[in-house]
């Protein structure tokens, strides 16, 4: 990776990054500590992003010329009862962010967001420059989420006086990577499909919902690319090649951790395909999750940037590997 431009930041104010404890935000934290470059990293108990006190004080304290937040309000069913903290965390703390960082020369934001801000009006992967919503037919963590893209936006163009987001490469930036289906170092899909599969000689998953499972660690990297170049302002869709179902990931997943001696129970014939219908949650969630990543992958080839890009399946192998590996030791 190139993180030419880091060398321009006064590096006597660390990154500041949210979200310690969460999947991104632990890949963040290997990831700068192998590049060593000074971070701090900040969790709920340093700074509850539901209070906006508490953000302008480690803001004031930390003065940073960098922001990575990987913290959300991500209970995405529990949201639904919780409309007011998620928006709280997700659309009033980056907006308390983005404020500060808009106003720092050649500050850098960035902010990780999600497919949820899609509501299933097309059918085909989803472009930067597509319309998202409408707001009604989000879920409530789609909603917040949504709301604190508009909030950056919104605070980036009125800093620098102008309307138009692209135009702000001379000065402070944003970056807002759209990224869906996390799995890392934390609770996630595929810990609860591997665990099931242990335990249950049937398991049923949805398989009429469709889109890219994201290694967190990929994201904490692509996070701290960005930060580190000169592309322009704006938001990315940050998802590895490919395309799959929850089943497709779930069969995947197991088959790969049956391969690499996990006990497994199941046999794939018994991991069932079900409809969403089937499997009624208090969130809406969409059936086309699926993002263009050109935009992104364009940004990395004006990087320089000359690693291969990663397909779904090969990210999902390697953190199995991992997984089998750590339970097989403990
Ligand atoms: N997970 C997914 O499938 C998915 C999909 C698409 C997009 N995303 C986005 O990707 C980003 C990273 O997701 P993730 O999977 O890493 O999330 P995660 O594992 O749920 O971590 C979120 C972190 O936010 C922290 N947080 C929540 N409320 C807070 C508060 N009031 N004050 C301070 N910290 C608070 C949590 O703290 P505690 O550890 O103390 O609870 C947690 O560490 C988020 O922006 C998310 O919206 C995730």
């Amino acid at each position: 990776m190139s993180f030419s431009s880091f060398e321009l930041l006064d590096q006597s104010k660390p990154i500041l990054v949210f979200g310690r404890d969460g999947q991104v935000g632990r890949a963040l934290q290997v990831c700068l500590r192998d590049l060593k470059v000074p971070a701090v990293f900040l969790g709920r108990s340093d700074c509850d992003l539901s209070n906006e006190f508490s953000i302008r004080e480690v803001l004031n304290r930390y003065q940073p010329q960098v922001i990575v937040n990987a913290a959300a309000y991500t209970a995405v069913d529990r949201a639904e009862s919780e409309r007011e903290a998620a928006f709280a965390i997700n659309a009033q703390a980056p907006q308390v962010m983005a404020h500060y960082m808009a106003n720092v020369a050649h500050g850098i934001f960035v902010h990780y967001s999600t497919d949820y801000v899609f509501a299933d009006t097309k059918k085909t992967p989803y472009l930067e420059t597509d319309i998202t919503g409408p707001m009604e037919q989000l879920c409530i963590y789609g909603q917040s989420k949504l709301a604190g893209e508009q909030a950056i936006q919104k605070v980036f163009a009125l800093a620098q006086g102008s309307q138009d987001v692209s135009d702000q490469n001379e000065d402070s930036r944003y970056y807002i990577l759209r990224t869906s289906w996390v799995y890392g170092d934390g609770g996630n899909f595929i810990k609860t499909m591997l665990r099931l599969a242990s335990e249950r000689d049937e398991i049923k998953v949805v398989a009429d919902q469709i889109g890219v499972p994201s290694s967190a660690t990929w994201l904490a990297e692509i996070g701290v690319q960005l930060a580190g170049s000169r592309v322009e302002s704006g938001i990315y869709h940050a998802v590895p090649d490919g395309e799959t179902s929850w089943h497709g990931l779930a069969l995947f997943a197991i088959e790969t951790a049956a391969e690499e001696g996990e006990g497994i129970e199941v046999k794939s014939e018994n991991i069932l395909p079900i409809p969403a219908a089937d499997y009624p949650l208090p969130a809406k969630r969409p059936y086309n999750s699926r993002m263009s990543n050109q935009k992104l992958k364009k940004a990395l080839s004006d990087m320089a940037f000359t690693g291969q890009y990663p397909r779904w399946q090969e990210q999902v192998a390697t953190y199995i590997k991992e997984y089998v590996k750590a339970s097989l030791k403990s």
